[in-house]
């Protein structure tokens, strides 16, 4: 398999700690001292059989960024988006790009670069029979992720009927995609037993992926077809999810077994990282009668000092402070968008 590291995305809501320059997958959350962007290429190069055999798509912005964190990383095998444009242009430029090098049939897999695995050795498992799977049936696969509670900020699987057993992994048709839904529909996915999370993860052979997109985005495919890096100018921003899966009919999905997160924003170092008084504490904090709150410094000499709050988000990061309610951080994007405009 040809895995692509997605390593393009901004990680805004992990803003402040996420900067322009230096955003979540170059950043070290999980205490390792390694960053996302590190822990995903490792986890990847068994797969990969080697650097040569392993790519990254990234911006032009970050392309700097993306060599000096993977050396061993050939610079033929970093493929720079001149704007970001979401995932849709990533995986259809770069599946461009390797069946150029690799043909049609090369088996390609998509990976997030923000993604926390438990257990990389049935991790490695589930991808060798999704590869076994996509070399021989014309599908995308899809990892299918056990819900644990109806989030709005995943897509969901619906499993119908079963296509086979692949390396002992069991793998189905899928009925429906839904990216994102409201919070009413995933509750209502949830009470059907019938719904999985997708992982982010897909894995195709790089024909079928390119069939797919000239039926459901022909001109996609066409302009990146025609100018490369240039096209980007020109595309719309949209997701791999929205313009192909929910659409075509080729998805299949293998419930993964492993332990998954997404560390999409400050809850997820949550679940990370143990905590204190039902505090996470990854600052110099001292406080009375505070809950559930998550409290972060860069600069280890700060004291955080708090009394009498709970569901707080408190983030010092360089000179900016971030207080936040916990619940809310989905929303930092937003956020984003006007302090750009009242600096
Ligand atoms: N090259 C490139 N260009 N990469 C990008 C871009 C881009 O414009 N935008 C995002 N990425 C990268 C991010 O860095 C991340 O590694 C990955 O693509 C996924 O993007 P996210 O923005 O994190 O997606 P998401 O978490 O909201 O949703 C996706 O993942 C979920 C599981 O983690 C979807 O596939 C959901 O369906 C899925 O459940
Ligand atoms: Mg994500």
């Amino acid at each position: 398999m040809i895995p692509v590291i997605l390593a393009g995305g901004k990680g805004e809501r992990f803003w402040p700690l996420s900067r322009k320059h230096r955003p979540k997958q170059f950043l070290s959350l999980d205490g390792s001292g390694e960053s996302l962007l590190q822990t995903t290429a490792n986890r990847l190069l068994s797969l990969a059989e080697n650097w040569e055999g392993l790519w990254v798509v990234t911006s032009t912005l970050l392309a700097d960024g993306v060599h000096k964190q993977l050396p061993q990383l050939p610079e033929k095998n970093i493929l720079a988006e001149p704007e970001g444009r979401d995932t849709a242009p990533a995986v259809a430029w770069t599946t461009i790009e390797i069946a150029r090098r690799h043909g049609e049939d090369a088996v390609i897999g998509f990976f997030p670069a923000d993604h926390w695995i438990g257990e990389p050795a049935i991790f490695e498992k589930t991808l060798k029979a999704a590869k076994e799977l996509a070399a021989t049936e014309d599908v995308i696969v899809t990892l299918g992720v056990k819900p644990s509670y109806p989030a709005t900020g995943y897509g969901y699987i619906e499993q119908g009927e079963k296509l086979g057993v692949f390396d002992d992994f069991p793998a189905y048709k899928v009925v429906r995609f839904t990216e994102k839904p409201d919070q009413e529909t995933a509750e209502k996915f949830l009470s059907t037993g019938k719904f999985s999370w997708n992982g982010g993860i897909f894995v195709f052979r790089a024909g079928v992926m390119l069939n797919e997109l000239r039926t459901y985005v022909p001109d996609l495919v066409k302009t990146l077809e025609e100018k490369g890096a240039d096209a980007y100018f020109e595309l719309s921003k949209i997701s791999i999810d929205y313009a192909l899966m929910e659409k075509t009919q080729k998805t299949c999905v293998i419930p993964v077994e492993f332990a998954w997160d997404d560390l999409g924003d400050w809850n997820a170092l949550g679940r990370l990282h143990e905590s204190k008084d039902s505090n996470v504490e990854l600052a110099h904090h001292v406080g009375m009668e505070t809950k559930n709150s998550i409290l972060f410094s860069e600069n280890k000499d700060d004291i955080i000092v708090t009394l009498g709050v709970d569901d707080l988000l408190v983030v010092r990061e360089g000179n900016v402070t971030l207080i936040a309610h916990k619940e809310r951080t989905q929303e930092i994007k937003q956020l984003l968008k006007k302090l750009a405009e009242n600096p």
